[in-house]
């Protein structure tokens, strides 16, 4: 549809995360002028900043050195990180991580006032700041909401999905389409006219039937950048959380889940029948690095004949349970679990897109004037495999650098050349990708599981009559298109890394394989 109605701005962020609204707090921090505007699909709290429980990762113990915080993020990158944008986020996040301190955000501190630091999964020092216990997420959300309000010259519209990326005459990003949703002046599809446009649009979880992401997270970026021509890279490298919280056969949508820090203060792994395997899988035992622990999962599922396992933090007693992860306890109390006298049952689900749109160490994408930032991103820091709580760090940081770039850059807003709109999927094939994702495409993969996804994928593409265009209708067709991306990136990889497991190829192959799987949208849009 054409647009209804155009605004401007210096700069459009989509996206209201933890790397949108640092992007645009630190803009308007550094360039007295500039005004910014921050388009988000929901309310501004509503993608997966709010839900992140563990915390952040920065190196701060006077013990700790940010080639110890490079070591690890490399480790569980399992070869295939840029190792350059490692040492910026181990050096930089630091003094990002003081930054967003002084937005507001308060993390916990022992009775000195130093600041709390725990430990999560691959990770060999406490490094890792969390926020109310277990609520790190929503107390970044909570201060960069609130201080994006202080700002006048940030400007918000909520409920309005991006749909399509604007180009100028010389292919530069100078825009986006919206759909808008609900009353006002703005109801329906409009345009945004701006000098740069910066994706911090968040994950693609919902592509799979299980995962800790929440309803939002649909991939919406990758499908624009796809769309737009951007290339996107290793979007194969899904990291399955081992510790979501099983609630039982064929539950869907967004899945609690049970942070490593569990792990991290001392739980541990065990059976249907009590015992814990975790021990001689690898010597971080059950802080091993999180592919390493969900493999070691769903071996033992499998093996034993069970859909779950169960983590045992029984000894932690009631009042540290109480005082170190509330969320956790209430949300496993509400469903009927109470850990400080049960087992906890658990299974691995989708968590986290290591890959994303390709971008290099300014952020920029391969399309001029569009960016990437946050879990929509491969910046490069996470390779096969993200290190636990490097990802909020990864969108404070490259969130400030992308604020850089705009001001260094300074395109002006400018009118479009082009405007292309693309036949829509039926919000009713949304369950039916999910479901062959899960089966084909999820923890286990091999040549023929992934061919059936695919041809299921193509076959669900047509419908008989034309589509009317609705969120859900871009929503579903964003989904269909991230995951046919994801197979075909899957496919090609035939080999075990990191957090892609091929059961045909279950091998490490260095020789071949120690390199990246760049995707882009032909004209055909195949
Ligand atoms: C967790 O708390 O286990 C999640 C942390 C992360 O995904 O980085």
């Amino acid at each position: 549809p054409a647009p209804g109605w155009t605004v401007t701005a210096d700069v459009v962020v989509v996206g209201s995360g933890i790397a949108g609204l640092t992007v645009a707090l630190r803009y308007t921090e550094l360039s007295p002028e500039g005004r910014v505007l921050v388009v988000t699909k929901d309310v501004l709290s509503a993608g997966s900043t709010q839900w992140a429980q563990g915390g952040i990762a920065a190196v701060l113990d006077p013990d700790d050195t940010p080639a110890e915080h490079l070591r690890d993020t490399l480790l569980a990158g399992a070869g295939l990180c840029d190792e350059e944008a490692v040492r910026v986020l181990v050096t930089e996040g630091p003094d990002a991580l003081k930054r967003l301190m002084e937005h507001g955000a308060r993390f916990d501190r022992d009775a000195d006032g130093e600041l709390q630091l725990t430990r999560e999964g691959g990770h060999r020092r406490n490094r890792i700041v969390h926020a109310g216990g277990d609520a790190t997420g929503a107390e970044v959300q909570r201060a960069l909401i609130e201080a994006a309000a202080h700002e006048p010259r940030i400007e918000v519209i909520e409920h309005a999905l991006a749909l399509d990326l604007l180009k100028d005459a010389d292919g530069a990003a100078c825009g986006v389409t919206l759909h808008v949703m609900g009353e006002g002046a703005r109801d329906g599809v409009g345009a945004i006219r701006a000098g740069a446009v910066v994706l911090a649009s968040g994950g693609m979880g919902q592509v799979y039937a299980a995962t800790t992401n929440p309803v939002v997270s649909t991939g919406d970026g990758v499908a624009l950048a796809l769309r737009a021509g951007a290339t996107v890279r290793d979007l194969e490298f899904v990291q399955f959380h081992p510790t979501v919280l099983w609630l039982g056969e064929g539950s869907t949508g967004q899945q609690p889940l049970v942070s490593e820090a569990v792990r991290g203060e001392g739980a541990v792994l065990v059976d249907a029948a009590g015992e814990r395997f975790m021990a001689g899988v690898h010597e971080l035992a059950d802080l091993a690095p999180r592919d390493v622990v969900a493999k070691a999962i769903m071996r033992r599922m499998a093996e034993t004949g069970a859909d779950h396992v169960y983590l045992d933090a029984r000894h932690f007693g009631a009042e540290k349970w109480q005082a170190r992860f509330p969320t956790i306890l209430a949300v496993c109390r509400e469903h009927g679990i109470d850990p400080v006298t049960d087992l906890i049952p658990v299974a691995p689900a989708a968590h986290y897109a290591s890959g994303g749109v390709r971008t290099d160490l300014r952020g920029r994408t391969t399309v001029p004037g569009l960016y990437a930032c946050g879990e929509v991103a491969c910046t490069g820091v996470h390779g096969a495999n993200r290190l636990a709580s490097n990802s909020l760090l990864e969108g404070l940081v490259f969130a400030e650098r992308i604020a850089s770039d705009l001001i260094a850059v300074r395109r002006p807003p400018r009118d479009p050349a082009d405007d292309r709109a693309d036949g829509l999927v039926d919000p009713r094939t949304r369950g039916r990708v999910q479901a062959f994702m899960s089966q084909g495409a999820g923890v286990l993969r091999s040549r023929g599981s992934l061919a059936a996804v695919r041809r299921a994928l193509a076959d669900a593409r047509w419908t008989p009559v034309a589509v009317e265009p609705c969120t859900e209708s871009w929503e579903a067709t964003n989904l269909h298109t991230v995951a046919t991306a994801l197979t075909v990136a899957a496919g090609v990889r035939e080999e075990t890394r990191g957090s892609h497991w091929r059961e045909d190829h279950p091998e490490r192959r260095d020789d071949q394989w120690l390199r990246h799987i760049d995707l882009t949208l032909t004209e055909k849009g195949e």
